[in-house]
């Protein structure tokens, strides 16, 4: 971010004088100073992937992009949602791509196509994640959830896709901006506040998580020699559709397009959000969590490589145990 971004138009230097071919003047580099505002977009110029970008977080990410003057590709599984964001985002700027990101060929193909569009890539945005079920099958008598009664298979399907489709997409994002002229690359993706503390999700989902934040440590570290920065953004609650669906029945619904969320559960679900906080004012929302990822794409967090950005209000980093 550049010092003209935090220059709000309000405080522009006009009317410090009562002169008034000295209001004219400021007037005039006033209004310079909104057009370079309005001119400056953070990404422009940049080409990104933003895997699970056809609704919920990252739709939210699509969209933060796409204003701040990126071309955008869409790699999801949901066609219907996914086309329809590009309807409504514009051809040039977006397109959309099918890919399951826990099939290597489906991701490979995804970043083959975003470089014979636009010839390069520089950010990809691992968002695709889904949450796992929470109960046990009916009848067994287990603790709802509970280890001794993990099913292997679900285990397996919620790695598969939080956290080797995150490698696959490193994998072949690094090799496209390996190959770009001048190198360079921002990779983040979103992991959770179940990749920081337990008790925050289901076992697989955390296991999943935690391990995506150690990828990104780890990817940073080896790419970092290619000018290639690899950083996490770890969400509290956002009332999308994995939210509410968690809620609604203890599972997210396993891939294509899910039912509808009406208002009113998106209003429980921030209100119960709300009432696990530490910081109470602000209701946390996918475009907070948006910001969050811009910034690490874009050339604003140059510097900032291997790090998990935690954008909870503080709730894995206190508990007040002695009543504060
Ligand atoms: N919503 C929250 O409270 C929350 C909190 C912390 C972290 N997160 C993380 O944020 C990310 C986005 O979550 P969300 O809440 O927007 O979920 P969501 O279910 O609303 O949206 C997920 C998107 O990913 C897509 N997707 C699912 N499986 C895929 C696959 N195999 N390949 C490609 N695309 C796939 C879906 O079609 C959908 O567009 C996830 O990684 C999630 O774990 C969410």
């Amino acid at each position: 971010m550049t010092a003209l971004d935090f220059v709000p138009a309000e405080k522009a230097p006009i009317a410090d004088t009562v002169a008034l071919g000295t209001v004219t003047n400021n007037a005039v580099a006033a209004s310079a100073v909104l057009v370079q505002q309005q001119q400056h977009r953070r990404l422009e110029g940049k080409v990104a992937i933003v895997t699970g970008g056809a609704r919920g977080i990252g739709e939210a990410i699509v969209r933060a992009f796409v204003r701040q003057g990126a071309r955008v590709v869409i790699a999801d599984i949901d066609g219907a949602a996914g086309e329809a964001l590009v309807a409504a985002l514009g051809g040039a700027c977006c397109s959309y791509v099918h890919c399951d990101v826990s099939v290597e060929a489906d991701v490979e193909r995804a970043v083959g196509c975003c470089v014979a569009r636009h010839g390069r890539l520089d950010v990809l945005c691992n968002n695709a994640g889904v949450l796992g079920r929470q109960a046990p099958p009916a009848g067994n008598g287990a603790r709802s959830g509970g280890i001794a009664s993990l099913d292997a298979t679900e285990f397996d399907r919620v790695l598969r896709v939080n956290t080797l489709g995150a490698a696959l997409g490193m994998k072949h994002a690094a090799r496209a901006m390996l190959q770009s002229r001048g190198g360079g690359g921002s990779i983040v993706s979103v992991a959770s506040v179940a990749g920081v503390l337990g008790g925050m999700g289901p076992h697989a989902y955390t296991a999943s998580k935690h391990a995506l934040v150690g990828l990104t440590k780890n990817a940073a570290c080896e790419l970092g020699e290619h000018g290639i920065r690899v950083n996490c953004v770890s969400p509290f609650g956002v009332a999308t559709p994995m939210l509410v669906n968690a809620w609604r029945h203890g599972a997210d619904e396993e891939g294509g397009s899910p039912a509808p969320v009406s208002a009113e559960e998106v209003e429980k679900a921030e209100e119960m959000v709300r009432g696990m906080a530490t910081l109470k004012g602000p209701t946390l929302r996918a475009g907070d969590i948006a910001e969050a990822a811009l910034f690490l794409a874009s050339d604003e967090s140059r510097y900032i490589s291997g790090h998990n950005l935690v954008v909870d209000g503080g709730a894995t980093t206190s508990k007040n145990v002695i009543g504060l």
